[in-house]
């Protein structure tokens, strides 16, 4: 479903290029970005996560081809890709790799991927935590399966993007961003619980208050690494109760009397990077009772107590992130605000009320490239449905 005026143009001129390369009609997808109300870093936890598609995404166009050959022409970037459907190894480009990284776990399914030409662009910004990557790659999914007749339920196709992403592109992450990119809904947030993957919408349309992205514009290039090891140190928890609880397979089934009795005396940083994920799930169980009672400003302080979390105990923030949430602490029109996403750069995710924003701006702008040197970019997210055939 296209949205808006820019959304239209940008699949036009897809769809355009696509008929100036190849010379035929293609079938076109669109696949959103995705915000995270609550619920950071719980995913690969097995714990639970608040997210929601947004107004932001990548579109698709493809069609099939007669030969084995894969050809992809990124909208943005001069470089045109060339592969071979019988060998599929990763770029230097780098880029193709998320498209190439899902067709690779189709293979391994045994679904037959022919040939094909492609076209893709979008408006996610890069590196700002929004989940570009696995728009990518469920828009991919989403296409492949339609032209090839694959007839893949849509969390098959979740699964088999986190997968490319996991072991083609190498970084660990969990299920949250491909299954919001895919599952969205208009107005509603998705409750998903990552043990069982059982999921339901609740709506988020709060009267008067919308979600405003502050970008710090630092692109995230520690994330992968530290992402990854976080992973490790969470895990590492899990094994030092387990040696006196087997039953516990991982921190969604910790407590917090359990770290303190066996964590904190044997690894302090492991120990505080446990105690955050432990407190994120509680927070999140409790600000789902908010959201169902209406009760916003709750919900909104359980935010700012995410941040201080992510920032001081799992410590996957950065100075850009910790000054745009101090700025807006304190301001009565913000409800809420953190850092979204995995971390080390991209966006706070801000609840405002609607007639505050302009100047919320105006003040932050100025402010934060005095602190930071930098400049600040604004996005207004509207929350979206998932991965469709325009
Ligand atoms: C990245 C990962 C997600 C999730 C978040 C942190 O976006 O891709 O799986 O772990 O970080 O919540």
């Amino acid at each position: 479903m296209i949205a808006t005026q820019q959304d239209r143009s940008l699949a036009s001129r897809i769809i355009e290029k696509f008929k100036s390369s190849y010379g035929n009609d293609p079938l076109v997808v669109r696949s959103p970005g995705r915000v995270n109300l609550l619920g950071e870093h719980t995913d690969y936890n097995n714990g639970f996560v608040l997210p929601a598609a947004i107004n932001k995404a990548i579109y698709m166009a493809v069609s099939r081809r007669e030969d084995t050959v894969i050809s992809i022409i990124s909208l943005d970037l001069d470089q045109p890709y060339t592969g071979d459907t019988r060998q599929v190894v990763s770029s230097p480009l780098h880029w193709p790799d998320y498209i190439l990284g899902v067709v690779q776990q189709l293979q391994a399914l045994g679904h037959p991927v022919g040939g094909f030409n492609c076209v893709f662009g979008g408006d996610i910004p890069l590196g700002a935590g929004m989940s570009s990557s696995a728009a990518l790659e469920c828009a991919t999914a989403f296409s492949l399966n339609e032209l090839f007749g694959l007839k893949l339920d849509p969390l098959t196709m979740v699964k088999l993007a986190q997968k490319a992403e996991n072991q083609f592109v190498g970084v660990q992450c969990g299920i949250m961003d491909q299954f919001a990119s895919m599952f969205g809904r208009r107005n509603h947030v998705i409750r998903l619980d990552c043990q069982s993957l059982a999921y339901e919408y609740v709506p988020f349309n709060t009267e008067g208050i919308r979600i405003v992205l502050l970008d710090t514009n630092v692109k995230h290039s520690l994330a992968s690494s530290e992402y990854n090891m976080r992973r490790q140190q969470c895990e590492a928890g899990v094994r030092l109760i387990q040696a006196h609880h087997p039953e516990v397979k991982s921190l969604r089934d910790a407590t917090p009397a359990m770290l303190e009795e066996y964590v904190a005396p044997a690894n302090a940083l492991v120990y505080q990077r446990c105690r955050y994920i432990v407190e994120e799930n509680l927070r999140l169980l409790a600000a789902s009772d908010d959201l169902q009672q209406g009760d916003i400003a709750a919900f909104g302080r359980r935010m700012f107590a995410t941040h201080e979390g992510l920032s001081k105990l799992y410590e996957v923030s950065c100075p850009e992130l910790d000054f745009l949430v101090e700025h807006v602490k304190g301001n009565p029109a913000v409800i809420g605000a953190r850092m979204m996403g995995g971390g080390f750069g991209g966006c706070t995710i801000n609840l405002v009320k609607e007639e505050a924003i302009d100047e919320l701006v105006a003040k932050a702008t100025p402010a934060y490239a005095r602190a930071m040197n930098k400049e600040l970019k604004v996005y207004i997210g509207q929350i979206e449905n998932g991965t469709s055939l325009l």
